[in-house]
């Protein structure tokens, strides 16, 4: 261990750093080690990670001095936020910020900042197509993440864009319901545009390969996605994965932003830029750089095979 690079995993009993963390652990001989950071090492999943060998440390990206604490003598780190925890813009940015200060503070070697592009310079500030939300952002949690990439600016940082996660379909319920007539339907307001998507733990995947090869990615933005599909691709695709009729409604972005659950409107105008912006959003991602660092990159039906028993479609 003494002799190994520590990587200090913000978000490492979540999805994104869960996937850094079992990657770094995976590869004992790979020359990192996993530094875990959680509000609560007495979790399960806090203790998971114990027991597969990593270091688990308390922080909190509400808490600047904490953060300095668990980033020092570390290598690298793993920097995420959960904007679904707060649905806020600001604090985004806030904790944004103190993983950035505690990064120069204890002289990160190479920091990895989760991000999101600025859906705002996709359209002009006057464009009505879509409302803006918490005053000043179209689509929150992408736009407070790119505004948050000025406090990494200055530090060895790779802005890595992530993609949608195919796991929301368990994870967030966004999988299709059961009709009455047995038929599956979801709706989005995707048009037949295609969505970039990925397995999340492939990101952490990804975000491990970036560590490994260091320096080429030191100072760059890398876009990572698995496959780029509409949902007519994804239905079909679950039909035949699934043994189920999946149809796909295709709803204007007005519709989908009035369904009234929590972060209807900022799902609304994410979706929104997907389909309006399909070739900028397509473009920001790669997936052939995808697969070179990440070799195992999963495709839809490869995620779906993994995944399956965890759909739950009642
Ligand atoms: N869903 C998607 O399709 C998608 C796509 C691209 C980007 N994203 C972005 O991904 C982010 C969420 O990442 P995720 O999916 O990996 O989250 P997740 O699975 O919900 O896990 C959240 C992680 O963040 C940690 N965390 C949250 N607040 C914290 C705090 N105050 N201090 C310390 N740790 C804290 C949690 O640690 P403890 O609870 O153990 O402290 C947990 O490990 C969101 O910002 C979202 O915008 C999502």
């Amino acid at each position: 261990m003494a002799d190994k690079k520590v990587i200090a995993v913000v978000g490492a009993t979540g999805a994104q750093g869960g996937g850094l963390a079992r990657a770094i652990l995976a590869d004992p001989n790979g020359g990192f080690a996993c530094r875990a950071i959680t509000r609560d090492p007495n979790k399960d999943k806090a203790k998971d990670l114990t027991g597969k060998g990593a270091e688990v440390v308390k922080a909190d990206l509400d808490d600047v001095d904490t953060l300095k604490k668990a980033f020092a003598g570390a290598y690298g780190a793993y920097c995420v936020t959960n904007f679904w925890e707060h649905f806020s813009g600001e604090k985004e940015k806030a904790q944004a910020k103190n993983m950035a200060d505690a990064a120069r503070t204890a002289g990160i070697k190479h920091v990895i900042w989760s991000t999101l592009e600025d859906t705002r310079k996709l359209m002009t500030a006057n464009d009505t197509r879509m409302p803006m939300l918490q005053e000043k952002y179209r689509v929150p949690h992408f736009d407070a993440k790119a505004e948050a990439n000025a406090y990494f600016a200055g530090l060895p940082v790779t802005y890595l864009v992530t993609s949608f996660y195919w796991d929301n379909l368990y994870a967030f319920g966004m999988g299709p319901k059961k009709g009455d007539d047995g038929v599956y339907r979801w709706a989005f307001p995707m048009g037949n545009r295609r969505l970039a998507g990925i397995a999340v733990e492939d990101i952490g995947k990804a975000a491990y390969g970036i560590f490994k090869v260091g320096q080429l990615y030191l100072n760059r933005t890398v876009g990572i996605v698995g496959e780029n599909l509409t949902f007519d691709e994804m239905s079909e695709k679950l039909s035949k994965g699934l043994n189920i009729p999946v149809k796909y409604n295709a709803v204007e972005a007005d519709v989908y932003r009035g369904f009234g659950f929590p972060g209807a409107d900022e799902l609304g105008n994410m979706f929104q830029v997907y389909r309006d912006f399909e070739k900028e959003v397509v473009a920001a991602r790669d997936v052939d750089v995808t697969r070179s660092l990440n070799p195992s990159v999963q495709t839809f039906d490869q995620w779906l095979a993994r995944n399956k028993s965890k759909i739950s479609l009642a």
